[in-house]
């Protein structure tokens, strides 16, 4: 059983507000993705897919000779992450069999340490649904609604002992994720698509240090992260 990783890299990170897709956003010298491409080319991994989308023209102008053969650009994002992944599955459903394992993981998160990715492959094959990196819910949870005069008031607290946060790499088996997308529209990660199917995917513990960069204020975090363990 082959292991292939695919990162989804067709957003337009509308959150962060550059005005530019985030995935090429400079870190530390490289762009976005870079780190992300880089964090995933170790030896158990065969082969790195990236899904950009379909009109990109950032990826052919950038540097990505130090990945050599492993690196392969898909060019067909779609609209929502859960397209794009999908659409990446069936773009490389001749080279890779249903029973091997894919990790799919967002361009979005450069930071992710060595470590965490070990454990997860460690822990997830030797599962039989799959497993994705995760973190206990550090702070206390409130639900909120509105009152009579549109004032955002806690509604209850959550008991936050089972909370988790999901991050990626998320570790499945290509063909039944493939199939747990194909049913499923409104996914915003692979495991709630693999949940929707009634499986329950493996909670792998995580680091802080993967942080999504979703907000202005996570770029600073992400380069002094880079900064340290370059
Ligand atoms: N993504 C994708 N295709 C989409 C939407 C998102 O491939 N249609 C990718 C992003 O490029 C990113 C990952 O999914 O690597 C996680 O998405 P997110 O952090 O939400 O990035 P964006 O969608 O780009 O940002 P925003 O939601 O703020 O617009
Ligand atoms: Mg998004």
């Amino acid at each position: 059983m082959a292991t292939f990783a695919l990162i989804p890299a067709a957003g337009s990170g509308t959150r962060l507000a550059g005005g530019a897709p985030k995935q090429y956003l400079p870190l530390a010298g490289q762009p976005m993705l870079w780190h992300a491409v880089r964090a995933l080319c170790v030896p158990q991994v065969a082969a790195v897919f990236v899904v950009l989308a379909a009109h990109d023209e950032q990826f052919a102008r950038q540097d990505w000779e130090a990945f050599g053969a492993k690196l392969h650009p898909l060019y067909c994002g779609g609209e929502t992450r859960r397209d794009s992944v999908f659409n990446g599955l069936v773009a490389v459903r001749d080279s890779v069999n249903a029973d091997d394992w894919v990790l799919v993981h967002d361009a979005a998160r450069p930071c992710l340490p060595r470590a965490d990715l070990r454990r997860l492959m460690d822990e997830g094959a030797a599962d039989s649904v799959g497993a994705i990196l995760a973190l206990p819910v550090a702070d206390t949870v409130k639900t909120a609604g509105k009152d009579e005069a549109g004032v955002q008031r806690i509604a209850a607290t959550q008991e936050r002992s089972q909370l988790w946060l999901a991050q990626t790499p998320q570790m499945f088996r290509a063909g039944l994720l493939t199939q747990a997308l194909s049913r499923c529209a409104g996914a915003t990660d692979d495991a709630a698509a693999i949940e929707q199917m009634g499986l329950k995917p493996r909670l792998v513990l995580g680091s802080r240090q993967n942080l999504k960069v979703t907000y202005p204020e996570d770029v600073a975090i992400a380069e002094a992260i880079l900064a340290r363990t370059l």
